[in-house]
C-alpha cells in the first residue's frame, strides 16, 4: 500500500468524457472490474461519481503496467494519466465516459481488497441477509448508490420548498415519554432516576403541537420514529418522518401546500410532472369502491354494490346476506373469462385465506348468457340488471362477495390486486395520488370492547358531526386525510382538537379516565388551556416516498442500514446483550432476560 504522496484528485469518474481530451487528469476510486489482455490491462475504475476506463500499457509507462497485475475487484487506487480517445470498435456509447479511456502513466494502490462475498459488476441475486451484513459493500453498488442519492435530493427539495414557505426546521426530543400513534414503545431506562424509563418517539405528535402552541406557526422536521410493532416490506422499527404543522389552518390549505410540495419534489429530483390537485375520496367511497382506503388508481376492477339484486335472486347464501345487513359486491374482470378452472380454484383458495367463504363467478359467453355454477339461481331479468351494472360484456368474468361488509371489502379489494397483477394491468411508470379524507374518528375494538381513536386523540371531530358523540360515536367523521401514493399509505395527517372541552370529550368516548388524561397528556392538555390557536399537520414517510419514487419494492433499499424483519442490523449485530455492571447500574433485574 503506498500514501497518496503529492497527487490530488482532479475529476470524478464521471466527468471525463471527449472535452477533456489530452488533458492530464488524477482519479481515485476502486477498482470495479479488470480485464488483463496479458499486453494491456484495461480497468474499470469506480467512484461515487460514476465509470472511467483506465488503461495500463508497457509503453506509456512500464513501471505502472507491472504494478497493474496485482490489482483485483475492489482495491481502491490513484491514477495519473493522459484521457485519449478509445480506439474505434471500443467505444460504448452506454454511458458517457464510453468514447474515451486513460492511459495510465502512474498508479498507486491506496489499499487492497479481501475478494468481496458478492460480485459488484454484475447484476446478480444476493441473499438480503448477506447484503445487510456488507452493507458497505452492497452500498458501492451504483443501484443502491442511486437510491441514496435520490434520497438526498428528495430531503434537499423538502427543505428548499418548506423554507421557502416559511417554516422552522425545529428538533424535538429522542429520549421523551409514550407519544400515542398506538404501535408498542422502545424504552430506555434512567440510569438517573431509578425505574423510571424514556420512550423513544413514535412520532412528534406531541411536541409539534405544543410547537404551535408556542407560536412558531409553521413546522417541520426530518425526523426519526420508533415503533416496535411487527414488520414489514414497507416498515421498520426505527424509520423517517417528514413531519409538519401549521397554525391558522383548514384541510384545504394542508392539502394544496403538500400537493405543491410533491410536485416540486418529484420535477426537482425525477423532473417528473405530477399533475395536481390530487384526487379525493371520502373514506366511505374509499372502501365502497376499491375494499380499503389506501386504494391504487392506477387501474380499474372496481368493486360494485349488487346487495339490492342479490336480495331477492333465488341464491341463498346472497339472500341470507343481504337480509342479515351484510353486502353482496361484484368485480368485473374485463376480458379475463379465459382464466381456467384451475386458475379460479386458486383465487378462491386465495379469497378463503382473506376470510370468505367462497367467491362466486360468472363468465360471460359469446351470447350474453352466463356460465357458472351459479347461474340457475338468477333470472334473465336479474342477470341483465347485474350485467348492466357492472358493464359485463361477452368475455368478461364476474367475482361476487357476499359477506359482512368488513369481510368483503378485505376479500374483493386484496382479489383486485391480484388480478391486475396477474394480468399486468398495473403500469409501472405512473405516480398516482389519492386523498383520502373524512375517515371515521373511533374504530371499535371488538377484543377491548371500547372505542379507539383511529388516528390518534387529538384528531378533530367533523364539526357538524360533534353531536354525534354522545348518541352515535361510531359514526362521527374525523378531520383527518392521508395521502395515497400507488396502493400506499404515504402520509397522514389531521386538523387537531385546539379546546379542551372538546378534547375533553373525546377523552370521555375512549373511556380514558382523567387521571389517566392527565398522566399521559397532560402537559398537552395544560398547554391547551394557555391559548392554543388552531392547528393542524400531516406526517410522510420518506422512507415509503423514495422506495416508490425509486421504484423498489421494500423500504429497506432505500435506508442505508435497515433492520431485518426480526428488527436486527446484521452489520453492527444489534440488539446485542450487555453485561451485568451495566443491568445494575440501570437498576434492572439480570435475571430476567432469561426468564421468558
Ligand atoms: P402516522 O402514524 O400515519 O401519523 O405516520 C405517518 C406516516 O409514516 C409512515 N410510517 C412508517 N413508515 C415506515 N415504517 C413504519 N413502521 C411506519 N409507520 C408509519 C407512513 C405513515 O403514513 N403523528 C402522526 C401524523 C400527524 O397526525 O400529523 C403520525 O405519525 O407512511
Ligand atoms: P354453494 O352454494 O356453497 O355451493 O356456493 C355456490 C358458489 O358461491 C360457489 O362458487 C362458492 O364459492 C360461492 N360462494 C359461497 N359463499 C359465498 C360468499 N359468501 N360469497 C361469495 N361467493 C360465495
Amino acid at each position: 500500500m503506498e500514501p497518496m504522496g503529492e497527487l490530488r484528485r482532479t475529476h470524478d469518474c464521471y466527468s471525463i468524457t471527449e472535452e477533456s481530451l489530452e488533458s492530464e487528469v488524477t482519479l481515485m476510486g476502486w477498482v470495479h472490474r479488470r480485464r488483463d489482455h496479458g499486453g494491456l490491462i484495461f480497468v474499470d475504475l469506480r467512484d461515487r461519481a460514476g465509470i472511467t476506463q483506465v488503461v495500463f500499457a508497457p509503453e506509456v509507462n512500464k513501471e505502472a503496467h507491472e504494478k497493474a497485475h496485482s490489482l483485483r475487484s475492489e482495491y481502491v487506487i490513484a491514477v495519473r494519466g493522459k484521457v485519449r480517445r478509445r480506439p474505434e470498435g471500443m467505444e460504448n456509447p452506454k454511458i458517457k465516459t464510453g468514447m474515451v479511456e486513460v492511459a495510465c502513466e502512474e498508479l498507486r494502490i491506496l489499499n487492497t481488497s479481501k475478494t468481496p462475498p458478492f460480485p459488484l459488476d454484475e447484476e446478480k441475486d444476493v441473499s438480503e441477509n448477506v447484503r445487510l451484513k456488507y452493507r458497505y459493500i452492497d452500498l458501492r453498488r451504483p443501484v443502491m448508490l442511486e437510491n441514496l442519492r435520490l434520497r438526498h435530493n428528495v430531503c434537499q427539495a423538502m427543505r428548499t420548498f418548506l423554507s421557502q414557505k416559511g417554516f422552522f426546521e425545529i428538533e424535538t426530543p429522542m429520549l421523551t415519554r409514550s407519544t400515542p400513534e398506538g404501535a408498542r414503545d422502545y424504552l430506555v431506562p434512567s440510569r438517573v432516576n431509578p425505574g423510571k424509563f424514556y420512550a423513544l418517539p413514535q412520532s412528534p405528535q406531541l411536541y409539534k403541537q405544543i410547537l404551535m402552541i408556542a407560536g412558531m406557526e409553521k413546522y417541520f422536521q426530518i425526523v426519526r420514529c420508533f415503533r416496535d410493532e411487527d414488520l414489514r416490506a414497507d416498515r421498520q422499527p426505527e424509520f423517517t418522518q417528514l413531519d409538519m404543522e401549521m397554525s391558522f389552518v383548514k384541510e384545504d390549505d394542508i392539502i394544496e401546500l403538500i400537493e405543491s410540495l410533491m410536485a416540486f419534489i418529484f420535477k426537482q429530483t425525477l423532473n417528473v410532472d405530477v399533475s395536481i390537485p390530487f384526487k379525493r375520496l371520502t373514506y366511505k367511497e374509499a372502501m365502497e369502491r376499491f375494499g380499503t382506503d389506501r386504494p391504487d388508481m392506477r387501474f380499474g376492477l372496481e368493486l360494485v354494490d349488487i346487495t339490492d339484486i342479490a336480495a331477492r335472486c333465488g341464491l341463498k347464501v346472497f339472500n341470507a346476506v343481504a337480509s342479515s345487513g351484510g353486502v353482496v359486491k361484484a368485480i368485473n374482470a374485463k376480458e379475463m373469462a379465459d382464466l381456467s378452472r384451475k386458475d379460479l380454484d386458486v383465487l378462491t383458495e386465495f379469497a378463503q385465506s382473506l376470510g370468505a367463504k367462497g367467491l362466486a363467478w360468472v363468465k360471460i359467453k359469446e351470447d350474453g348468457s352466463w356460465q357458472s355454477p351459479i347461474a340457475k339461481f338468477f333470472k334473465d331479468e336479474e342477470q341483465r340488471a347485474i350485467m348492466e351494472r357492472l358493464d359485463a360484456a361477452p368475455g368478461d368474468i364476474l367475482f361476487f362477495g357476499a359477506d359482512q361488509k368488513a369481510t368483503v371489502f378485505k376479500v374483493l379489494g386484496e382479489l383486485r390486486i391480484e388480478l391486475a397483477k396477474r394480468r399486468g394491468l398495473i403500469p409501472e411508470d405512473r405516480f398516482d395520488f389519492v386523498w383520502i379524507t373524512e375517515f371515521p374518528l373511533l374504530e371499535f375494538d371488538e377484543d377491548e370492547g371500547r372505542f379507539k381513536a383511529l388516528h390518534h386523540p387529538f384528531t378533530a371531530p367533523m364539526k357538524e358531526d360533534i353531536e354525534l358523540l354522545d348518541s352515535d360515536p361510531g359514526s362521527v367523521r374525523s378531520r383527518a386525510y392521508d395521502l395515497v401514493l400507488n396502493g400506499i399509505e404515504i402520509g397522514g395527517g389531521s386538523i387537531r382538537i385546539h379546546q379542551q372541552g372538546v378534547q375533553k370529550k373525546v377523552f370521555k368516548v375512549l373511556n380514558i379516565p382523567d387521571e389517566e388524561a392527565e398522566e399521559k397528556f397532560g402537559f398537552l392538555l395544560e398547554a391547551l388551556t394557555y391559548g392554543a390557536p388552531p392547528h393542524g399537520g400531516i406526517a410522510f414517510g420518506l422512507d415509503r416516498l423514495v422506495m416508490l419514487m425509486a421504484g423498489r419494492d421494500t423500504i429497506r433499499d432505500v435506508i442505508a442500514f435497515p433492520k431485518t424483519q426480526k428488527a436486527q442490523c446484521l452489520m453492527a449485530r444489534a440488539p446485542a446483550e450487555v453485561s451485568m455492571a451495566q443491568l445494575a447500574e440501570l437498576y434492572l433485574r439480570p435475571d430476567w432476560k432469561k426468564a421468558e
